[in-house]
């Protein structure tokens, strides 16, 4: 029997991080999808991180760019890019993140929108800008530790085609030839380059 419910949950993953849905049936971003990141801003890349749902390595096409800014009072960034060009940011000019405080973001993934919580409370919703089956990859950039992400699967898709491609790299900074998958020892990790342009070198 196939499980109804799945769910992938990578612990310590190397930042930044990308985990390719796609497999050999393709499967991509859907509603009912729930994507929960646990995790530590550490400013160590300056100010800002980002949690972007993606299609394909680079990152010309993010569906969702989700970027807490510890800027004046802090906010966070909400955008959609396509084919290389931002659209109209939606602004929150809130930030319920703290440096050195461990959070959870939870983002459900609803038919019209991107529902996101902080630490259990309701945040915002980003409605989409483009279908999410097109997402197929979930990168984070920036100064942020993830401890952990959860990808939970509301339809029941088995777990080996969903899993058959994970992708990370060992650090922003790090030559394109760097591109690994490894388990790091249970501590925060910490991601040490530009949150500009992480993730274009190892996925050209
Ligand atoms: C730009 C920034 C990008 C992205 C974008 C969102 O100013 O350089 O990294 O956050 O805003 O609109």
């Amino acid at each position: 029997m196939p499980p109804i419910c799945d769910q992938l949950s990578f612990v310590n993953p190397v930042i930044p991080f990308s985990r390719n849905t796609q497999g050999g049936d393709r499967p991509t971003l859907r509603y009912g999808h729930h994507i929960t990141v646990k995790g530590m801003f550490l400013q160590s890349c300056g100010t800002r991180f980002a949690v972007n749902f993606q299609t394909g390595f680079s990152d010309n096409d993010i569906a969702f760019h989700f970027n807490p800014r510890f800027e004046g009072d802090g906010y966070v960034v909400c955008n959609t890019k396509q084919k290389g060009w931002w659209g109209t940011e939606e602004r929150k000019m809130e930030n319920p993140f703290q440096m050195g405080i461990p959070f959870e973001i939870s983002f459900l993934v609803e038919n019209s929108e991107f529902k996101v919580k902080v630490n259990g409370k309701d945040f915002m919703k980003y409605t989409h800008r483009v279908p999410v089956h097109r997402v197929d990859t979930i990168s984070f950039t920036g100064g942020v530790a993830v401890k952990q992400i959860s990808i939970k699967d509301t339809c029941a898709v088995p777990v080996q085609r969903i899993i058959s491609e994970v992708q990370s790299y060992s650090s922003p900074c790090d030559s394109p030839e760097s591109k690994e998958w490894k388990p790091k020892p249970p501590s925060y990790l910490q991601a040490t380059a530009a949150p500009s342009n992480p993730l274009s070198a190892p996925m050209a």
